[in-house]
């Protein structure tokens, strides 16, 4: 498929090690492997104080004439997108790469034809149906900074982050099928539009069918709007810095801040890294099973596989509708022989029992991976042997919505894999692991702050309207390094095993929230007072949310209660971020300086009540016993 690809562990290590005596000599030379408008003049400028990373400066392209138009000679024939509908019972549909060419340049046209012009943000909030990766694909066409927005989050969420970008543009659909349920989207974007006053258009996409309201001069059914307009669109050139790109995300403080990756290093980042960790051949048919709204459906659906020129599934439905067999399933229909999933989904299927799994042979199997969050043996070890039946290399892939792409994993068959690492770093990675001071640890066998030391092509760039919020969160804990958020330990041969987050984001189900957002969140449902979160293990999430909750009066009706704070967190934020446990507390350990003692909570919630460590600083001792005999 390409000339920058790895076959063998000789060859890894023959990448790794120029990548890092000659990283600009390295990247050079992958980066020739693209259709390039105007060459670069130079790989790489970097500053990890600024932060100011900047690659191949002075290049232009156009990530789709590398994701289509490049590929029409030779595999224009080719299906693209393979789509299965929610109801099996619907008939999938095939897009070759031609027709998905036509498809993304008419959608292109028809967004300018409703005045998106170039460095105009768009907002997409879609449910998993083909015009999603065509709207990505089209905005990136013309230049136009698409923010995709899950259909998960709520109108607040969806308004706030079309104010934070001032979004010109919307692109939605009536409503949406999610296993048996029909469930609104139109109305919801009309509910978050009432908060936004930079968006001029919103196109509809039909899926439902229902009826919904539309708003005269504003709002467009897109089947109309793309039949005013024809389907040939040239590529707007761009320069490599310009975004491409924000991706929402949650931090540890302060609402989800916008994350910014640009034109030509997330396209030479996500394809390399696509084609070797994954190691696709031409045949293959991959499967992601990530929804576009999160990085893994940015990555490693709308751009690393379309610019491999690669053939996917994309699936609109969830795994256990109308049975937890639904992913199997899929999997024989349509000969899925590389299959990315999440250690949540791994874990809930595994748990439905193997009797949904032995009715499919899934022979066509060929590589499995795992993404976003670590992955415990015994998962690890059940989606080896029942559905790679022993024979499938896992990837398990660690990466971030900052990273772009993944930074540490095994290559599928060429280096070696161990249960719940996610093992080596790719060739242009350089991580390391800190002390919490701050030094650089050398030896093997050791734990530490995952950090990197040196910048890849798919870094982030900037938090969009907030370029200070990126370097604070980033780069100013440890200088001179990007600090991910997690810890890891490192093995006797160098493999990486990340433990998990260090800081106060939560990792539920492989999505991300920080335990303020959910706080502030909880704060609005009318009674509460204050409220503190904390993940605790889940058998199935992962984490799950803990939420201490101390109300104005006693509770005395403790189920309305929870009601309400569910409601509050489901406006705020989405059902996804529902507290999985509330305990009403009449108040939360604190130090006499005002702060939360998070560790004695997280303890409580672990069930760790021995180990509650040094409570005599707080203001309040008393309060622990209460929230100890408490525990829900
Ligand atoms: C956080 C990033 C990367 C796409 C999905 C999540 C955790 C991610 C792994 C893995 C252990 C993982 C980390 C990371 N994480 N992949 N293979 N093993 N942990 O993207 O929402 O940006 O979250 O997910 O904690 O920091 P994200």
């Amino acid at each position: 498929m390409s000339e920058a690809r790895i076959r063998t562990l000789a060859e890894y290590e023959a990448a790794r090690a120029h990548s890092i005596a000659d990283p600009e000599g390295f990247w050079a030379e992958i980066a020739s492997d693209f259709q390039w408008r105007k060459p670069w003049t130079k790989v790489l400028a970097w500053d990890f104080d600024g932060p100011d990373v900047k690659w191949f400066l002075g290049g232009q392209l156009n990530i789709t004439e590398n994701c289509l138009d490049r590929h029409l000679a030779e595999r224009g024939d080719k299906t693209a997108i393979i789509w299965e509908p929610n109801d099996p019972k619907e008939a999938s549909v095939r897009i070759s790469f031609r027709e998905l060419h036509e498809r993304v340049c008419r959608m292109a046209n028809a967004l300018k034809r409703n005045s998106v012009q170039k460095g105009d943000r768009v907002a997409i909030y879609l449910p998993m149906v083909p015009e999603l990766l065509v709207s990505v694909l089209a905005c990136a066409r013309i230049g136009a900074v698409h923010s995709v927005v899950f259909c998960g989050f709520s109108a607040q969420s969806l308004a706030d982050r079309i104010n934070d970008a001032q979004a010109v543009a919307v692109i939605t659909s009536d409503g949406m099928f999610r296993g048996n349920k029909e469930m609104p989207v139109k109305r919801v974007v009309d509910e978050a539009l009432e908060q936004c006053s930079s968006v001029k258009r919103v196109l509809v996409h039909e899926r439902v069918r229902w009826a919904v309201d539309m708003k005269p001069g504003r709002d467009a059914w897109l089947h109309e709007e793309l039949k005013l307009v024809d389907g040939d669109c040239p590529a707007e050139p761009m320069d490599s810095e310009d975004p491409l790109f924000i991706l929402y995300t949650s931090g540890s403080t302060g609402k989800p801040k916008g994350v910014v990756h640009s034109c030509g290093g997330y396209m030479v980042y996500t394809q390399y890294s696509f084609i070797n960790v994954f190691q696709p051949e031409e045949n293959d048919i991959f499967w992601c099973t990530a929804d576009v709204g999160w990085i893994t459906g940015h990555s490693y659906m709308a751009y690393g596989p379309t610019l491999a020129g690669a053939t996917q599934v994309m699936f609109e439905g969830i795994p256990t509708y109308p049975d937890p067999g639904r992913f199997w399933q899929v999997i024989d229909k349509h000969g899925v022989s590389i299959f990315y999933t999440a250690p949540t989904a791994i874990r809930s299927l595994m748990a439905a029992g193997i009797d949904h799994v032995l009715p499919y042979s899934l022979h066509s199997l060929r590589v499995l991976g795992s993404v976003g969050e670590p992955i415990n043996e015994e998962a690890w070890h059940w989606y080896r042997t029942h559905i790679g039946k022993g024979r499938c290399p896992i990837v398990d892939t660690w990466w971030q919505t900052e990273t772009g792409g993944i930074l540490i994993s095994s290559l599928a068959g060429i280096t070696d894999e161990k249960p719940s690492h996610a093992a080596w770093p790719l060739p242009g990675v350089q991580p390391v692991l800190l002390t919490a001071e701050g030094k650089e640890i050398a030896e093997n066998e050791v734990e530490g702050l995952l950090c990197m030391k040196f910048p890849w092509p798919s870094i982030l760039r900037t938090t969009w309207g907030d370029h200070d919020r990126c370097r604070q969160t980033y780069f100013s804990s440890y200088k001179g390094y990007y600090f991910t958020g997690d810890g890891a330990k490192r093995d006797a041969e160098g493999r990486y095993r990340i433990i998990g987050r260090v800081d106060d984001v939560i990792n539920v189900s492989g999505h991300r929230f920080g335990t303020a957002e959910i706080e502030s969140a909880i704060n609005m449902a009318k009674g509460v007072v204050e409220s503190a979160v904390v993940g605790f293990p889940h058998d199935i999430k992962g984490q799950g949310i803990y939420a201490y909750v101390v109300t104005e009066k006693p509770v005395d009706d403790p189920e309305d209660m929870r009601g309400r704070i569910i409601e509050a967190v489901a406006a705020g934020i989405g059902r996804i971020a529902k507290p999985d446990k509330i305990q009403f507390v009449s108040g939360l350990p604190k130090t006499r300086s005002g702060k939360i003692m998070r560790r004695i909570l997280r303890k409580v919630a672990e069930n760790e009540l021995g180990s509650l460590g040094d409570t005599s600083t707080l203001l309040d001792p008393a309060v622990v016993e209460e929230i100890k005999d408490g525990r829900v």
